[in-house]
Protein backbone atom coordinates (compact mmCIF):
# COMPACT_ATOMS: atom_id res chain seq x y z
CA UNK A 1 0.00 0.00 0.00
CA UNK A 2 1.41 3.16 -1.37
CA UNK A 3 0.45 6.63 -0.59
CA UNK A 4 -0.28 7.07 -4.30
CA UNK A 5 -2.91 3.79 -3.86
CA UNK A 6 -4.58 6.13 -0.48
CA UNK A 7 -4.59 8.88 -2.85
CA UNK A 8 -6.67 6.28 -5.96
CA UNK A 9 -8.83 5.91 -3.31
CA UNK A 10 -9.88 8.76 -2.25
CA UNK A 11 -9.61 10.15 -5.77
CA UNK A 12 -11.93 7.57 -6.69
CA UNK A 13 -14.56 8.29 -3.84
CA UNK A 14 -13.90 4.98 -2.49
CA UNK A 15 -16.00 4.89 0.56
CA UNK A 16 -19.42 7.44 -1.03
CA UNK A 17 -21.65 7.02 1.94
CA UNK A 18 -24.29 7.08 -1.07
CA UNK A 19 -23.35 5.76 -4.31
CA UNK A 20 -25.45 5.72 -7.35
CA UNK A 21 -28.54 3.60 -7.29
CA UNK A 22 -27.06 1.07 -10.16
CA UNK A 23 -24.06 0.44 -8.18
CA UNK A 24 -25.37 -0.76 -4.72
CA UNK A 25 -25.04 -4.49 -6.05
CA UNK A 26 -21.94 -4.02 -7.17
CA UNK A 27 -20.84 -2.66 -3.60
CA UNK A 28 -23.23 -5.01 -1.50
CA UNK A 29 -21.83 -7.73 0.25
CA UNK A 30 -24.45 -9.63 1.62
CA UNK A 31 -25.43 -9.42 5.46
CA UNK A 32 -25.73 -13.65 5.12
CA UNK A 33 -22.23 -14.00 4.50
CA UNK A 34 -21.42 -11.51 7.39
CA UNK A 35 -23.35 -13.22 9.30
CA UNK A 36 -23.56 -16.42 8.36
CA UNK A 37 -26.91 -17.26 8.40
CA UNK A 38 -29.57 -17.02 5.73
CA UNK A 39 -32.01 -14.53 7.03
CA UNK A 40 -31.83 -11.58 4.73
CA UNK A 41 -30.54 -11.89 1.15
CA UNK A 42 -31.65 -15.41 0.68
CA UNK A 43 -34.83 -15.26 2.68
CA UNK A 44 -36.04 -12.41 0.65
CA UNK A 45 -34.61 -14.62 -2.76
CA UNK A 46 -36.76 -17.06 -1.43
CA UNK A 47 -39.83 -15.42 -0.56
CA UNK A 48 -40.16 -13.69 -3.47
CA UNK A 49 -40.09 -16.76 -5.68
CA UNK A 50 -42.58 -18.20 -3.43
CA UNK A 51 -44.50 -15.03 -4.32
CA UNK A 52 -44.58 -13.11 -1.03
CA UNK A 53 -45.23 -9.99 -0.39
CA UNK A 54 -42.02 -8.86 2.07
CA UNK A 55 -41.83 -5.99 4.05
CA UNK A 56 -38.07 -5.10 4.34
CA UNK A 57 -37.30 -3.52 7.83
CA UNK A 58 -33.98 -1.09 8.34
CA UNK A 59 -33.69 2.36 9.92
CA UNK A 60 -32.61 4.71 6.85
CA UNK A 61 -28.89 3.82 5.45
CA UNK A 62 -29.61 0.33 7.22
CA UNK A 63 -29.06 -1.01 3.77
CA UNK A 64 -32.95 -2.14 3.07
CA UNK A 65 -32.20 -0.85 -0.91
CA UNK A 66 -28.59 -2.11 -1.03
CA UNK A 67 -30.37 -5.52 -0.05
CA UNK A 68 -33.07 -5.27 -2.46
CA UNK A 69 -30.38 -4.35 -5.35
CA UNK A 70 -28.26 -7.43 -4.31
CA UNK A 71 -31.53 -9.68 -4.59
CA UNK A 72 -32.97 -8.21 -7.64
CA UNK A 73 -29.88 -7.41 -9.69
CA UNK A 74 -29.54 -8.12 -13.89
CA UNK A 75 -27.33 -11.23 -13.05
CA UNK A 76 -30.30 -12.86 -11.50
CA UNK A 77 -31.87 -13.91 -14.02
CA UNK A 78 -35.24 -15.12 -12.54
CA UNK A 79 -36.06 -12.35 -10.78
CA UNK A 80 -37.71 -9.14 -12.58
CA UNK A 81 -37.63 -6.36 -10.46
CA UNK A 82 -40.23 -3.74 -11.33
CA UNK A 83 -39.84 -0.66 -9.18
CA UNK A 84 -43.08 1.72 -8.42
CA UNK A 85 -42.11 4.90 -6.86
CA UNK A 86 -44.99 5.67 -4.39
CA UNK A 87 -44.19 8.38 -2.23
CA UNK A 88 -43.19 10.75 -4.89
CA UNK A 89 -46.08 10.20 -7.15
CA UNK A 90 -49.63 11.73 -6.98
CA UNK A 91 -50.90 10.53 -3.64
CA UNK A 92 -53.49 8.79 -5.96
CA UNK A 93 -51.03 6.24 -7.02
CA UNK A 94 -50.56 5.19 -3.35
CA UNK A 95 -53.67 5.19 -1.80
CA UNK A 96 -56.08 4.12 -4.94
CA UNK A 97 -55.70 0.86 -6.42
CA UNK A 98 -56.82 2.04 -9.96
CA UNK A 99 -53.90 4.33 -10.11
CA UNK A 100 -51.72 2.27 -8.73
CA UNK A 101 -52.34 -0.31 -10.81
CA UNK A 102 -52.08 2.33 -14.13
CA UNK A 103 -48.67 3.67 -12.11
CA UNK A 104 -47.63 -0.12 -12.84
CA UNK A 105 -48.52 -0.48 -16.51
CA UNK A 106 -46.88 2.56 -17.19
CA UNK A 107 -43.53 2.00 -14.72
CA UNK A 108 -43.17 -1.88 -17.59
CA UNK A 109 -44.08 0.38 -20.19
CA UNK A 110 -40.86 2.48 -19.48
CA UNK A 111 -38.66 -0.43 -18.86
CA UNK A 112 -39.75 -2.07 -21.79
CA UNK A 113 -38.72 0.80 -23.45
CA UNK A 114 -35.28 1.36 -22.26
CA UNK A 115 -34.69 -2.90 -22.91
CA UNK A 116 -35.10 -2.33 -26.35
CA UNK A 117 -32.89 1.16 -27.45
CA UNK A 118 -33.20 0.09 -31.32
CA UNK A 119 -36.91 -0.55 -31.09
CA UNK A 120 -39.89 2.10 -31.46
CA UNK A 121 -39.76 6.04 -32.43
CA UNK A 122 -37.34 8.49 -32.79
CA UNK A 123 -37.93 10.28 -29.52
CA UNK A 124 -37.18 7.02 -27.82
CA UNK A 125 -33.74 7.17 -29.71
CA UNK A 126 -33.10 10.74 -28.24
CA UNK A 127 -34.21 9.48 -24.60
CA UNK A 128 -31.92 6.56 -24.96
CA UNK A 129 -28.76 9.19 -26.52
CA UNK A 130 -29.02 11.79 -23.81
CA UNK A 131 -29.28 9.12 -20.71
CA UNK A 132 -25.75 9.04 -18.99
CA UNK A 133 -24.45 5.48 -19.56
CA UNK A 134 -23.29 4.10 -16.86
CA UNK A 135 -19.85 2.90 -17.14
CA UNK A 136 -17.70 1.71 -14.65
CA UNK A 137 -14.93 -0.88 -14.56
CA UNK A 138 -14.54 -3.95 -16.33
CA UNK A 139 -17.32 -6.24 -15.15
CA UNK A 140 -19.38 -4.07 -13.20
CA UNK A 141 -21.16 -1.86 -16.02
CA UNK A 142 -25.33 -2.36 -15.15
CA UNK A 143 -27.73 -1.02 -17.78
CA UNK A 144 -30.83 0.23 -16.45
CA UNK A 145 -34.09 -1.39 -17.29
CA UNK A 146 -35.11 -4.82 -17.80
CA UNK A 147 -31.84 -6.52 -18.68
CA UNK A 148 -32.07 -9.84 -21.15
CA UNK A 149 -35.79 -9.18 -22.05
CA UNK A 150 -36.54 -11.51 -24.81
CA UNK A 151 -37.76 -9.83 -28.17
CA UNK A 152 -40.72 -12.01 -27.92
CA UNK A 153 -41.79 -11.41 -24.50
CA UNK A 154 -40.43 -7.33 -24.97
CA UNK A 155 -43.25 -7.40 -27.99
CA UNK A 156 -46.06 -9.23 -26.20
CA UNK A 157 -45.27 -6.76 -22.92
CA UNK A 158 -45.39 -3.82 -25.31
CA UNK A 159 -48.88 -4.89 -26.99
CA UNK A 160 -50.33 -5.54 -23.54
CA UNK A 161 -49.43 -1.94 -22.21
CA UNK A 162 -50.47 -0.36 -25.31
CA UNK A 163 -54.11 -1.89 -25.08
CA UNK A 164 -56.47 0.45 -24.29
CA UNK A 165 -58.33 0.08 -20.90
CA UNK A 166 -60.78 2.56 -19.50
CA UNK A 167 -62.97 1.19 -16.79
CA UNK A 168 -61.60 0.07 -13.58
CA UNK A 169 -61.80 -3.72 -14.45
CA UNK A 170 -60.25 -3.12 -17.34
CA UNK A 171 -57.31 -1.98 -15.64
CA UNK A 172 -57.06 -4.13 -13.28
CA UNK A 173 -57.14 -7.25 -15.85
CA UNK A 174 -54.28 -5.40 -18.18
CA UNK A 175 -51.93 -5.33 -15.02
CA UNK A 176 -52.52 -9.03 -14.06
CA UNK A 177 -51.75 -9.75 -17.84
CA UNK A 178 -48.77 -8.12 -17.77
CA UNK A 179 -47.74 -9.76 -14.70
CA UNK A 180 -48.94 -13.33 -16.15
CA UNK A 181 -46.40 -12.38 -19.15
CA UNK A 182 -43.67 -12.37 -17.30
CA UNK A 183 -44.50 -15.57 -15.57
CA UNK A 184 -45.40 -17.35 -18.57
CA UNK A 185 -41.66 -17.44 -19.74
CA UNK A 186 -40.58 -18.69 -16.04
CA UNK A 187 -39.87 -15.19 -14.88
CA UNK A 188 -40.77 -13.60 -11.26
CA UNK A 189 -42.14 -10.24 -11.55
CA UNK A 190 -41.67 -8.41 -8.12
CA UNK A 191 -42.85 -5.22 -7.77
CA UNK A 192 -40.59 -2.89 -5.56
CA UNK A 193 -41.82 -0.16 -3.47
CA UNK A 194 -38.48 1.25 -1.96
CA UNK A 195 -39.54 4.63 -1.23
CA UNK A 196 -42.07 4.24 1.65
CA UNK A 197 -40.03 6.71 4.54
CA UNK A 198 -40.34 9.48 2.55
CA UNK A 199 -43.64 9.73 4.64
CA UNK A 200 -41.73 10.43 7.96
CA UNK A 201 -40.83 13.84 6.65
CA UNK A 202 -44.01 15.58 7.38
CA UNK A 203 -41.67 18.30 5.77
CA UNK A 204 -41.33 17.39 2.31
CA UNK A 205 -44.26 15.73 1.83
CA UNK A 206 -47.15 17.90 4.35
CA UNK A 207 -49.97 15.17 3.58
CA UNK A 208 -47.70 11.98 4.72
CA UNK A 209 -49.36 10.80 7.38
CA UNK A 210 -52.49 10.28 5.39
CA UNK A 211 -51.05 9.39 2.31
CA UNK A 212 -48.84 6.71 4.62
CA UNK A 213 -52.21 5.45 6.26
CA UNK A 214 -53.91 5.17 2.88
CA UNK A 215 -51.44 2.91 1.33
CA UNK A 216 -51.14 0.49 3.76
CA UNK A 217 -55.30 0.62 3.90
CA UNK A 218 -54.96 -0.13 0.19
CA UNK A 219 -52.01 -1.25 -1.03
CA UNK A 220 -51.24 -4.44 0.50
CA UNK A 221 -54.48 -5.72 -0.06
CA UNK A 222 -54.56 -5.03 -3.63
CA UNK A 223 -50.96 -6.74 -4.22
CA UNK A 224 -52.17 -9.73 -2.47
CA UNK A 225 -56.08 -10.16 -3.55
CA UNK A 226 -56.05 -8.58 -6.82
CA UNK A 227 -52.41 -8.79 -8.58
CA UNK A 228 -51.23 -12.09 -6.45
CA UNK A 229 -47.87 -10.29 -6.94
CA UNK A 230 -44.30 -10.80 -5.47
CA UNK A 231 -43.24 -7.33 -3.54
CA UNK A 232 -40.50 -6.31 -1.81
CA UNK A 233 -41.47 -3.57 0.47
CA UNK A 234 -38.72 -1.45 2.53
CA UNK A 235 -40.22 0.22 5.66
CA UNK A 236 -38.63 1.96 8.79
CA UNK A 237 -38.94 0.23 12.29
CA UNK A 238 -41.36 3.14 13.25
CA UNK A 239 -44.11 1.81 10.69
CA UNK A 240 -44.15 -1.01 13.61
CA UNK A 241 -46.22 0.30 15.87
CA UNK A 242 -48.29 2.36 13.16
CA UNK A 243 -51.99 1.43 13.47
CA UNK A 244 -51.98 1.47 9.29
CA UNK A 245 -48.86 -0.70 8.69
CA UNK A 246 -50.53 -3.33 11.59
CA UNK A 247 -53.79 -3.32 10.02
CA UNK A 248 -52.10 -4.17 6.57
CA UNK A 249 -49.84 -7.23 8.47
CA UNK A 250 -52.90 -9.41 7.03
CA UNK A 251 -51.54 -9.11 3.52
CA UNK A 252 -47.82 -8.75 4.55
CA UNK A 253 -46.50 -12.10 4.34
CA UNK A 254 -43.16 -11.89 5.85
CA UNK A 255 -41.13 -9.25 7.97
CA UNK A 256 -37.14 -9.46 7.32
CA UNK A 257 -35.21 -6.76 9.14
CA UNK A 258 -31.92 -5.82 7.36
CA UNK A 259 -29.48 -7.10 10.55
CA UNK A 260 -26.38 -5.31 11.54
CA UNK A 261 -23.01 -5.57 10.37
CA UNK A 262 -21.85 -7.90 12.80
CA UNK A 263 -18.18 -7.41 13.39
CA UNK A 264 -15.04 -5.30 12.40
CA UNK A 265 -14.47 -8.20 10.12
CA UNK A 266 -17.28 -7.50 8.50
CA UNK A 267 -16.48 -3.83 7.77
CA UNK A 268 -13.34 -4.96 6.54
CA UNK A 269 -15.46 -6.74 3.53
CA UNK A 270 -16.96 -3.86 2.74
CA UNK A 271 -14.19 -2.01 2.86
CA UNK A 272 -12.60 -4.59 0.87
CA UNK A 273 -15.25 -4.53 -1.99
CA UNK A 274 -14.96 -0.78 -2.24
CA UNK A 275 -11.58 -1.01 -2.53
CA UNK A 276 -11.57 -3.27 -5.37
CA UNK A 277 -13.78 -1.76 -7.20
CA UNK A 278 -11.83 1.68 -7.05
CA UNK A 279 -9.04 0.03 -7.99
CA UNK A 280 -10.48 -1.83 -10.44
CA UNK A 281 -11.29 1.56 -12.36
CA UNK A 282 -8.15 2.51 -13.06
CA UNK A 283 -7.28 -1.07 -14.44
CA UNK A 284 -5.11 -1.86 -10.90
CA UNK A 285 -5.11 -4.83 -8.92
CA UNK A 286 -7.34 -4.77 -5.37
CA UNK A 287 -5.48 -4.19 -2.07
CA UNK A 288 -6.29 -6.03 1.00
CA UNK A 289 -8.77 -4.08 3.09
CA UNK A 290 -6.30 -4.86 6.29
CA UNK A 291 -3.87 -3.03 4.00
CA UNK A 292 -5.50 0.00 3.96
CA UNK A 293 -7.09 0.31 7.24
CA UNK A 294 -5.20 -0.69 10.43
CA UNK A 295 -7.10 -3.36 12.58
CA UNK A 296 -7.24 -1.08 15.64
CA UNK A 297 -9.14 0.91 13.40
CA UNK A 298 -11.73 -1.40 12.20
CA UNK A 299 -12.52 -2.34 15.89
CA UNK A 300 -12.39 1.47 16.69
CA UNK A 301 -15.03 1.94 13.78
CA UNK A 302 -17.33 -1.27 14.75
CA UNK A 303 -17.33 0.07 18.07
CA UNK A 304 -18.50 3.30 17.05
CA UNK A 305 -21.01 1.64 14.38
CA UNK A 306 -22.47 -1.11 17.09
CA UNK A 307 -23.18 1.74 19.87
CA UNK A 308 -25.82 3.56 17.11
CA UNK A 309 -28.78 2.52 15.44
CA UNK A 310 -26.97 0.43 12.53
CA UNK A 311 -26.74 3.33 9.97
CA UNK A 312 -24.04 2.11 7.49
CA UNK A 313 -24.51 4.85 5.65
CA UNK A 314 -24.02 7.70 8.16
CA UNK A 315 -22.12 5.53 11.18
CA UNK A 316 -19.95 3.51 8.66
CA UNK A 317 -19.03 4.78 5.28
CA UNK A 318 -19.18 8.36 6.44
CA UNK A 319 -16.83 7.82 9.44
CA UNK A 320 -14.29 5.81 6.76
CA UNK A 321 -14.54 8.69 3.90
CA UNK A 322 -13.90 11.04 6.37
CA UNK A 323 -10.90 9.11 8.08
CA UNK A 324 -9.53 8.35 4.61
CA UNK A 325 -9.67 12.40 3.59
CA UNK A 326 -8.08 12.66 6.93
CA UNK A 327 -5.09 10.03 6.12
CA UNK A 328 -4.07 11.39 2.77
CA UNK A 329 -4.13 14.28 4.15
CA UNK A 330 -2.03 13.61 7.03
CA UNK A 331 1.31 13.29 4.91
CA UNK A 332 3.25 10.40 7.25
CA UNK A 333 -0.11 8.14 6.80
CA UNK A 334 0.51 5.06 4.23
CA UNK A 335 -2.97 3.67 5.10
CA UNK A 336 -6.00 4.39 7.61
CA UNK A 337 -4.77 4.34 11.34
CA UNK A 338 -7.40 4.37 14.62
CA UNK A 339 -5.81 8.26 14.80
CA UNK A 340 -7.57 8.80 11.65
CA UNK A 341 -11.06 7.00 12.96
CA UNK A 342 -11.24 8.76 15.95
CA UNK A 343 -10.70 12.16 14.47
CA UNK A 344 -13.16 11.55 11.77
CA UNK A 345 -15.81 10.32 14.82
CA UNK A 346 -15.30 13.72 16.68
CA UNK A 347 -15.69 15.54 13.92
CA UNK A 348 -18.89 14.25 12.72
CA UNK A 349 -20.29 14.67 16.36
CA UNK A 350 -18.86 17.60 16.83
N1 LIG B 1 -24.47 -5.15 3.15
C1 LIG B 1 -23.89 -4.07 2.65
N2 LIG B 1 -22.72 -4.17 1.99
C2 LIG B 1 -22.13 -3.07 1.48
N3 LIG B 1 -22.63 -1.84 1.56
C3 LIG B 1 -23.78 -1.68 2.20
C4 LIG B 1 -24.48 -2.77 2.79
N4 LIG B 1 -25.61 -2.31 3.35
C5 LIG B 1 -25.63 -0.99 3.15
N5 LIG B 1 -24.54 -0.61 2.45
C6 LIG B 1 -24.23 0.76 2.02
O1 LIG B 1 -24.83 1.64 2.96
C7 LIG B 1 -25.40 2.78 2.31
C8 LIG B 1 -26.86 2.88 2.67
O2 LIG B 1 -27.55 1.75 2.16
P1 LIG B 1 -29.03 1.86 1.55
O3 LIG B 1 -29.11 3.02 0.65
O4 LIG B 1 -29.36 0.52 1.01
O5 LIG B 1 -29.87 2.14 2.88
P2 LIG B 1 -31.46 2.25 3.03
O6 LIG B 1 -31.82 1.41 4.19
O7 LIG B 1 -32.11 1.94 1.74
O8 LIG B 1 -31.63 3.78 3.42
P3 LIG B 1 -32.88 4.79 3.13
O9 LIG B 1 -33.94 4.38 4.10
O10 LIG B 1 -32.33 6.13 3.45
O11 LIG B 1 -33.29 4.61 1.71
C9 LIG B 1 -25.10 2.58 0.83
O12 LIG B 1 -23.93 3.28 0.53
C10 LIG B 1 -24.84 1.09 0.68
O13 LIG B 1 -23.92 0.85 -0.37
MG1 LIG C 1 -33.25 3.09 0.41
Amino acid sequence: MTRKDLEILYDSGAFDPSPRHQELFAVHVPFDTMTGTRGCEQALASALRRRERVTLVGTSGAGKSSVIAATLHPMVEDLVPLPIPVAVERPAVAGDPVAFVRHLVQVVSRLVQQAQPDRGGQARKIENETRPKIKRGRGFSVTPGLVGLSVRLAYELEAAVDEPSHTSDQIMDQGRQILDLFRSRGLTPVLVLDDTDRWLNTAYLPESSQTRAAFFATIPRLLAEELDAAAAIAVHPTYLDDPAFRAARGFLSRMISVPAVPSAGGIAAIAHRRIALAMDRHGLPAIEANEVLADAALVTLHDYYSSRPSDVRRNLLLVLHAALTLAVDDLDAKRIERGHVELAIAEGEG
